[in-house]
C-alpha cells in the first residue's frame, strides 16, 4: 500500500521536486530522489536544508528532528535507485516528451507491478503519462502547489486507465501521510487549480497592460482588498512567468477561451528572460 509506504521515489530535485522530498521525510518515510543532473542534487539539498531550517525558526519543526529528517533523504543519478518504491512522483520539467521518456524508464525499472507512478505536471494529460507505460492503470497525476511544505492541497488526477485501487493508495497517502488537503479533478487542462488561477493572472497582467493600474496597486488591490497574501503579479513572478505562459498555452489549446490567451507583455517578457524570481526580474525586481 502506498498509504505505508517504506520508501517513497522522487525524481528531479528542483523547486517542486526538493519541497515534495520535504514533506515526504517530514511526515517520516525514507525518500530516494533522483536527479541526474549533479548541480541541481546540490542546489536541490542546499533548498530543502534551507527550508528545514526555516521550518525551525518558525517553529514547524523540532530542531531535534532536522537530522532524522535529513538522514530519511537519499539523493541518487540514476532512475534504477527507484526499483523497490511502491510509489514514484515524477516532478521533472514540465516537457512531455522528458516526461514520458521518465514514465517508460519508469515502468521498466520499478519491480513491483502494483507500484504507483505519479506525476506533479500541471498542465500534460496524464493519458499521455500513462499512455507512455505498459501499466496505465498505475498512472495518477498527484499535483503540488510552491511553496510545497506550505500550502496545503493536492490534486489528485485520474485518466481514463487509472484503477480505483491506485486512486485509493494515491489519496491516503497524500491525505493520511502528507495530511494534504485532496481534491479530485478530472485530466482535463488546469485541472481545478489553475483553470482559475490563470485566467486570473492574465486578467492581471492585461490591466497592466492597458495601463488600468499599475504593477504595485493590482497587488496591493488584491492583498488589502481581498485578503491574498500575495497580489496576482507577485504570485506570476513567484510561479515563474515562463510556467505562467505555457500553462495559458496549454488552456487556450484545450479550451479555446480568449481569457486564456497569453497578453502581449507576457510573451515579450518571457522572451526576454524575465522570468519572475527564478531570473531575478520579473514584474518586480528580486534581489539575492
Ligand atoms: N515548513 C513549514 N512551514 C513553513 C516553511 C517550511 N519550510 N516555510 C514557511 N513556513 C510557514 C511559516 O511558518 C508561516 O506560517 P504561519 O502563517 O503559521 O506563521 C507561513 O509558512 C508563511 O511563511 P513566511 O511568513 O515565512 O512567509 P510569507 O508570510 O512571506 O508567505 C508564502 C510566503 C507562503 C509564499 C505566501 O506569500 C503565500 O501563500 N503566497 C501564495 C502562494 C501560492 O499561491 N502558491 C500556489 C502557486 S500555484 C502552484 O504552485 C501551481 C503550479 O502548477 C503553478
Amino acid at each position: 500500500m502506498a498509504s505505508d509506504a517504506r520508501r517513497v521515489g522522487v525524481v528531479g530535485c528542483g523547486l517542486m521536486g526538493s519541497g515534495i522530498v520535504e514533506v515526504v521525510a517530514r511526515a517520516g518515510v525514507a525518500v530516494t530522489v533522483v536527479e541526474a543532473d549533479g548541480d541541481a542534487a546540490r542546489r536541490g539539498r542546499e533548498r530543502l536544508e534551507r527550508s528545514l531550517r526555516r521550518a525551525v525558526a518558525a517553529g514547524k519543526l523540532a530542531e531535534q528532528e532536522l537530522a532524522p529528517v535529513l538522514g530519511r533523504v537519499e539523493v541518487a543519478s540514476s532512475l534504477a535507485a527507484l526499483s523497490t518504491c511502491e510509489l514514484v512522483v515524477e516532478a521533472v520539467a514540465e516537457d512531455e516528451g522528458l516526461k514520458c521518456s521518465v514514465f517508460a524508464e519508469l515502468d521498466r525499472v520499478l519491480a513491483s507491478s502494483e507500484a504507483v507512478l505519479a506525476s506533479n505536471t500541471s498542465s500534460i494529460p496524464i493519458a499521455r503519462l500513462a499512455a507512455a507505460t505498459a501499466r496505465p492503470e498505475r498512472v495518477v497525476g498527484m499535483h503540488f502547489f510552491n511553496p510545497v511544505p506550505v500550502m496545503g492541497l493536492v490534486e489528485l488526477v485520474p485518466c481514463l486507465s487509472t484503477s480505483e485501487g491506485t486512486i485509493e493508495r494515491a489519496d491516503a497517502f497524500a491525505r493520511d501521510v502528507l495530511s494534504k488537503r485532496v481534491v479530485r479533478s478530472v485530466d482535463r487542462a488546469g485541472f481545478v487549480v489553475n483553470a482559475l488561477l490563470v485566467p486570473y493572472l492574465l486578467a492581471a497582467v492585461r490591466m497592466v497592460e492597458s495601463g488600468l493600474a499599475s504593477v504595485e496597486d493590482v497587488d496591493a488591490a488584491m492583498r488589502a482588498g481581498c485578503a491574498h497574501p500575495m497580489g496576482p503579479l507577485e504570485l506570476a513572478d513567484f510561479i515563474g512567468l515562463d510556467t505562467v505562459k505555457s500553462i495559458a498555452d496549454v488552456l487556450y489549446a484545450e479550451l479555446r477561451d480568449s481569457a486564456c490567451v497569453a497578453p502581449a507583455l507576457l510573451s515579450r517578457m518571457v522572451e526576454s528572460g524575465r522570468l519572475g524570481r527564478k531570473s531575478g526580474r520579473g514584474f518586480y525586481e528580486h534581489g539575492g
